[in-house]
């Protein structure tokens, strides 16, 4: 069951991980094609020291990163969470829409964390989707502690996958990573501090050559790459393989053949990989961060044979660090599958979105202010702030004053930067284009929560109208989170099938809790009341529901 027992590690480090799966799954049909699937995770802290410095991180049933969740399109997920940390604990599904069901989003304005030393369970069905994604710790910089794993969303008996199975099918979760505790970095950020450059770069947990994975020749492999770090972009790469990539975050793709592929912070691909070699040869599989002043390196020993010689070709990805020519036209190459089902057997092109009448236009800009004396990261204006009450629980309650919708527009203001609780009103159904805008040097990753959306175009700011001249109104790919590149812009077109309070977010965990983040919330016309909303809406507040701030005594 282990997700990740095909990588070997070989340097033993002071904790011994635990690369068996512990994670108890039991069956039972709730109709035909729905399966209902239980999992049951302890949440605990313990020390590794995956660059050679002992850190406390954040396991899960022992294992870093933590168990598979696999399910299928449409099935049901239980998930028990022990919280044994010392601190209030929420866990967030990286891409997975929640069918109706923002109440286990698992964020901090849909859910009240869990307490230490108690259990909360998640449940809820999967919307119709596909694909590889990965859950992560949302609260309180835990993210810098690990507690992230693997998901997949296997194709529905009924529609086939749109490629030969591949012989192994394994997960690569790659990140940036720092020795520092996350309280350290954390205290840094309330400080009004920045972080400094990540230390390093983990492949599945471990720290650079401290892993081998074994190529069977002729063998294929499917890698489910996602990057689960904190800030920096990595590209991804096998010496001497080339890469055909099938999959975007549940879109099947145009099948093409990459070098290396750029994996923005909090995204997610699948690639194929025949392993065409024969003989004593190994090779590195690397993770090398892009636009940073100077290289960070993971990487992962490939061996033929059981080859236990040094890779010839040196660990470096051969890239331009700041070439971002090269990733913005490998982003606008990476094109949808028109013709095959994903999460239903009709084609992914019978949903034409470049024929859809678009409602509204939002202008999104990103920046940086100092307000009230503190570095903050802000949306048109305004950094998010955590209201008393989580927004969803809030608007349940019909709690007064705990947010306006008014509070953010829908273009940049010239208001100068505030604090704020910025929530989107948006009408379900709606099909909304928005443009990302990023005035800084630095790139961005943003992500959405509840819908996905088309990525339609991307270029240099500024962006006016005519730019819509040049968009991808036809095999744009449907992802959750994309990438802005410095004084750039990217255009997304969401349809908001899915009612409910969802986040939209930097995937970037600084700006994310220095405020760079809002919340759509989509309704219904008519459909203001949570407490008497039909289950067709949205799901109805769980049974289980914690409670906290001023809706802690109703
Ligand atoms: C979780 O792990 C902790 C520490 O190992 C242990 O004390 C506790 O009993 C475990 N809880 C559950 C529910 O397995
Ligand atoms: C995941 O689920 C699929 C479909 O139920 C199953 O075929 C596959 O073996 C599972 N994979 C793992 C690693 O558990
Ligand atoms: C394997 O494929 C890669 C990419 O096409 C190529 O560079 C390499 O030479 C091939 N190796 C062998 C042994 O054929
Ligand atoms: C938000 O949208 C809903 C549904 O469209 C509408 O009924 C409500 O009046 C709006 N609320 C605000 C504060 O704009």
């Amino acid at each position: 069951m282990a997700s990740l027992s095909f990588i070997t590690k070989i340097v033993t480090t002071t904790l011994v991980l635990l690369l068996i799966g512990l994670l108890n799954i039991e069956v039972t049909l709730v109709s035909a094609d729905n399966q209902e699937w239980y999992y049951d995770w302890n949440v605990t802290f313990q020390y590794t020291a995956p660059l050679g410095v002992s850190k406390q991180i954040i396991v899960i049933n022992d294992e870093f990163p933590g168990p598979l969740l696999n399910a299928s399109t449409n099935d049901v997920v239980n998930i028990n969470i022990h919280n044994n940390l010392d601190e209030p604990f929420l866990m967030t599904w990286n891409g997975i829409q929640m069918k109706r069901n923002s109440w286990q989003d698992g964020v901090q304005e849909t859910n009240c964390p869990i307490s230490p030393g108690h259990t909360w369970t998640y449940s809820f069905q999967l919307k119709d989707q596909i694909g590889s994604y990965f859950y992560f710790p949302s609260l309180q910089f835990h993210k810098a502690a690990g507690g992230y794993g693997p998901i997949r969303i296997q194709n529905d008996e009924l529609v086939p996958v749109p490629f030969p199975q591949a012989d192994f099918d394994y997960d690569i979760l790659i990140g940036d990573w720092y020795n520092a505790n996350y309280r350290t970095l954390r205290n840094a950020l309330d400080n009004g501090m920045e972080l400094p450059l990540p230390d390093g770069v983990l492949i599945n947990g471990l720290g650079p050559n401290q892993a081998s994975m074994d190529f069977e020749p002729g063998a294929t492999y499917r890698l489910r790459i996602s990057n689960v770090g904190l800030r920096t972009t990595l590209n991804f790469r096998i010496q001497e393989h080339l890469l055909l990539l099938v999959e975007t975050e549940g879109t099947y793709t145009m099948k093409q053949y990459y070098d290396s592929l750029d994996v923005h912070v909090g995204q997610s691909y699948s690639v194929l990989v025949t392993a065409n070699n024969t003989g004593d040869v190994s090779f590195y599989m690397l993770a090398t961060s892009r636009f940073t002043p100077m290289p960070l390196v993971g990487s992962v020993f490939i061996r033929y044979s059981g080859f236990q010689g040094m890779p010839i070709l040196p660990p470096n990805s051969g890239l331009d660090l700041y070439d971002y020519r090269y990733s913005l036209d490998q982003a606008l190459s990476i094109r949808m599958d028109l013709s095959v089902g994903a999460a239903r057997p009709n084609p992914q092109g019978s949903f034409h979105y470049g024929t859809i009448r678009i409602n509204r236009l939002m202008t999104l800009r990103n920046d940086v202010a100092f307000i009230n004396g503190r570095l903050r990261h802000t949306v048109n204006s305004v950094s998010f702030v955590h209201p008393d009450t989580p927004l969803l629980l809030a608007d349940y309650y019909k709690l007064p004053d705990e947010f306006q919708t008014e509070s953010i527009h829908d273009t940049p203001d010239e208001i100068f930067p505030r604090m704020g609780v910025s929530v989107i009103n948006a009408t379900y159904h709606d099909f909304v284009h928005v443009v990302l805008q990023n005035p800084l040097i630095d790139i961005q990753s943003w992500h959405s929560d509840g819908n996905n959306f088309f990525v339609v175009g991307m270029g240099t700011l500024p962006w006016t109208v005519r730019n819509m001249g040049s968009y991808n109104m036809y095999d744009a790919i449907y992802r959750s989170t994309v990438q802005v590149y410095p004084t750039s812009w990217t255009a997304i077109m969401i349809k908001l099938d899915n009612e409910g309070m969802w986040n939209f977010r930097s995937q970037n965990a600084e700006r994310w809790y220095l405020g760079q983040e809002l919340y759509i919330r989509v309704r219904g016309e008519g459909k203001d009341d949570l407490k008497n909303i039909s289950p067709y809406d949205q799901a109805p507040i769980p049974a289980n529901v914690l409670k906290c701030g001023r809706a802690a005594s109703l």
